[in-house]
This record gives C-alpha cells, sequence and structure tokens, in this order.
C-alpha cells in the first residue's frame, strides 16, 4: 500500500482526534491512518482510510504500519492524562514517555526510508507548569514558556521531557554518527490549556471540572465541581485546538522559533464557568465540593500564558473568546450529542 503518503494519528478516539479526523477528512486532501487501544466509533471509522486498534506500545504494530504506509505527518495525540497518570506513574510514564519514543523513533525510520522528514505535531499541556503556591500564581499572571518548568505531576513532567525529547530528535540526533540523523523528524509542539469540546467529554484529567460542568447541565444533571469556585486556568475551544495543530503543521519551518508554544484563549474562573453554564441552562444544580489534592494541581498551573510567540511565528490567533465559545459552539453544538 506504499505510496501516497498518509497522516497518522495515535489517540485518534479521544477528543482532540474527533475533530481533527474531522478536519482533516473533510478537507479531503490527505488519507488518514489512526492507531488507538479502543476501536472508533462507526462515524469517526468510516472517514480513515485505515484503523488500527492496539497500543503505541506495541512495537511489532508499529513496525507492520511502517511497512504498509508512508507517512509524512504525525499526529500524537495518545497519552494518560493528569489525575489518571498520578494513580498510575509507572504506567503512566510508559504510555506518556516510552510511547512518545516509539512514535519518535517511528517518524525517525519513515523519514529516513521515504527521505524526507516527518512533520511530528506533539500536544503538551499547561501541566508542564509548576507554580509553587498561590500567591505566585496570581502574580505570575500569563506565564512564558521558559518560566516555571517545574510539573508537580507525572503527566506535567512527560510532556516536559518529551518536548525535549522531540527537540533531541530535531536537532541534534546520533549527533556523533559519521552521518548525522537529525532533522528528519520535525518536532512541532503546542502546550494546550484545558480543552472544551461540546461533543465529547474528557476522562482522566484535572482541567475536567468546566467541560464536566457543561456536559452535566446540558444532560439535565447536577454536578458538584472538585475545585474552588475562584480556580482559574486557561481553556479554550476545541475547534480553536485542532485549528492550532493544523496551523502549525502548515507554518513554514522557518519561521518557527521554538519548540513548545503556549496557546491562549480565555481564562475564567471556575464560578464564571459557573455563571455561564446557569446562562444557558438555567435549571443547572451546581455546587462546590472541593477535593483538596486535585485542587492542589489545578493551583500550580498558571492562571494564564503569555501566547505572543505563537502569534508571532506562525500567526495564531483563536475564534473563540469566553463569551463566542458558549454562545457559538457549545449551546448550540452540545445539544446534538444529547438530542436536546
Ligand atoms: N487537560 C489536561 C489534564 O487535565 C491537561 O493537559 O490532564
Amino acid at each position: 500500500m506504499i505510496g501516497k503518503p498518509v497522516v497518522l494519528i495515535t489517540g485518534a478516539g479521544g477528543e482532540i482526534g474527533h475533530g481533527l479526523i474531522a478536519h482533516l477528512a473533510d478537507a479531503g486532501a490527505r488519507p488518514v491512518i489512526t492507531l488507538d487501544v479502543n476501536p472508533l466509533e462507526p462515524s469517526l471509522a468510516k472517514k480513515v482510510q485505515r484503523e488500527f486498534t492496539g497500543s503505541i506500545m506495541d512495537k511489532a504494530l508499529l513496525e507492520r504500519m511502517l511497512s504498509e504506509f508512508e507517512v509524512d505527518t504525525v499526529y500524537h495525540l495518545a497519552a494518560s492524562l493528569s489525575t489518571r497518570s498520578e494513580f498510575t506513574p509507572v504506567t503512566a510514564h510508559q504510555v506518556n514517555v516510552e510511547g512518545t519514543l516509539n512514535l519518535l523513533e517511528f517518524s525517525q525510520r519513515e523519514a529516513e526510508s521515504h527521505g524526507r522528514p516527518v512533520t511530528f505535531l506533539y500536544p503538551s499541556s499547561i501541566a508542564a507548569y509548576g507554580l509553587p503556591d498561590l500567591a505566585t500564581k496570581r502574580q505570575a499572571g500569563r506565564v512564558k514558556e521558559d518560566d516555571f518548568n517545574t510539573p508537580s505531576t507525572m503527566y506535567g513532567c512527560n510532556k516536559l521531557y518529551c518536548e525535549q525529547l522531540g527537540r533531541y530528535y530535531a536537532k541534534f540526533y546520533k549527533q556523533l554518527a559519521a552521518d548525522p540523523q537529525s532533522g528528519r523528524v520535525d518536532f512541532r509542539c503546542v502546550r494546550f490549556p484545558g480543552l472544551i469540546s461540546a461533543l465529547t467529554v474528557p476522562s482522566g484529567g484535572t482541567s475536567d471540572y468546566a467541560p464536566e460542568m457543561i456536559h452535566a447541565a446540558a444532560k439535565g444533571e447536577g454536578y458538584a465541581c472538585f475545585v474552588r469556585p475562584d480556580t482559574r486556568i486557561p481553556f479554550m475551544a476545541m475547534p480553536d485546538g485542532v485549528e492550532a495543530l493544523l496551523r502549525l503543521a502548515a507554518a513554514p519551518k522557518a519561521a518557527l522559533t521554538r519548540t513548545a508554544y503556549n496557546l491562549a484563549a480565555f481564562n475564567p474562573s471556575a464560578d464564571e464557568v459557573r455563571q455561564e453554564v446557569v446562562r444557558a441552562f438555567p435549571s443547572a444544580a451546581i455546587t462546590w465540593q472541593t477535593d483538596a489534592k486535585r485542587q492542589g494541581i489545578v493551583d500550580s498551573w498558571p492562571e494564564d500564558v503569555d501566547d505572543s510567540a505563537a502569534r508571532r511565528d506562525w500567526g495564531f490567533a483563536p475564534a473563540y473568546d469566553f463569551n463566542k465559545a458558549f454562545r457559538d459552539y457549545l449551546i448550540p453544538t452540545i445539544g446534538s450529542r444529547y438530542g436536546k
């Protein structure tokens, strides 16, 4: 089947994968192959050329994909999120770090055998930051990429390290070999805020309180929010998240001055999210039941990030601010999920 270059999406059945597959399939330009531990929903499966069900840890499976397809772009979305990773840190490290290493090596091999670089898109996270306390968080305001790189979660450590691994493949891979092989993996990475999708709910993350609150209200269910009302971190509507990955993939390499780019859209407090939800769903029953441990994780994430490098280098600006995200995306779209 080697011939036309294809796009590979790992973790394709997850929240970002949903939007990304729809977008790439609608654009129609590039065939997509996917890898996920679970079978794709039929509506997604029919949009892709080939679906592989399996693990990013399965090197034999990656080998088979390598021999069957010419992959020139990888969106490596598979990961264990921040809350889940704290319960199984060793497994999280295996999936998030060794899994990413497997995909970087896969991309290196693809690029070597086809004689051109593989563009590798990697979603990092605000979890790569670790602010020591609330006073520092409030004082820090819009955090720049190279500040506070001291994550307190296994997931955050994994993301920060994989940013560096990607940079290594892009710039220094086998630098002492007679014929150095760096630059074959064109590694590009965004640090996502909490993502909010109208079509899917996250699982295993710590920014999940905002999407959970919205989806519970849309379903007519009550919700006990696990962080304090004054909790503030950055969020982004899923269409902007997908657009950011596509834009970064398409950016001219010469314009990129960094490996990892902050993205910003809006940063409401949990209570501001509640107010907006109640405006849209007046019968929403939202209460506060702080989980001190998960609160500690969210408190270590910045309340805002400086996205000026992404704006400058590849012209990214989100289409949705807080009000528009609710008015034009979440509220009109969320009904389709619950048939309301
Ligand atoms: N949304 C992710 C999480 O909560 C952070 O990237 O784990």
